[in-house]
């Protein structure tokens, strides 16, 4: 069976520091509750809700989910780290756990769009993006 998604424009590749990640608000739930990882020509997307305790938020300031040279995520609660192309835990307390991926894609024009199921996907006014298929 098939889960419906929606695609959502979050951010200009380009605007996107490699490696670099950032956290969005898509939903409006007045934190970032995703996160995109840039690291060359590939971009991924994430829940930023760690496996290990209850959906913890892992950066420890805006934006800083990544490790000191930028080749893994981690999870500041407790230290965990996460492969970036696939969200599988490395080093941790949750050691063969995953972050919930989202597929992406990004546009001829440049944009990252991210995949998610309508129930998390925003509104275009909320995410201030753009939906682009349903
Ligand atoms: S909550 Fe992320 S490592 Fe513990």
């Amino acid at each position: 069976m098939s889960v419906a998604t929606l695609a959502v424009r979050l951010a200009r590749f380009d605007d996107l520091d490699d490696p670099g990640s950032r956290g969005f608000d898509p939903a409006g739930q007045g934190r970032d509750t995703l996160l995109l990882v840039r690291r060359g020509h590939e971009v991924f997307a994430y829940l930023d809700a760690c496996p290990h305790y209850g959906g913890t938020p892992m950066a420890w300031r805006k934006d800083a989910y990544l490790n000191g040279d930028g080749t893994r995520i981690v999870c500041h609660a407790h230290g965990a780290q996460f492969d970036i192309a696939t969200g599988e835990c490395l080093v941790g307390p949750c050691l063969g756990q995953r972050l919930t991926r989202f597929d992406t894609a990004v546009t001829e024009d440049g944009d990252v769009c991210v995949f998610m199921p309508p129930d998390s996907a925003p509104t275009c006014n909320e995410a201030g993006g753009e939906k682009v298929r349903q």
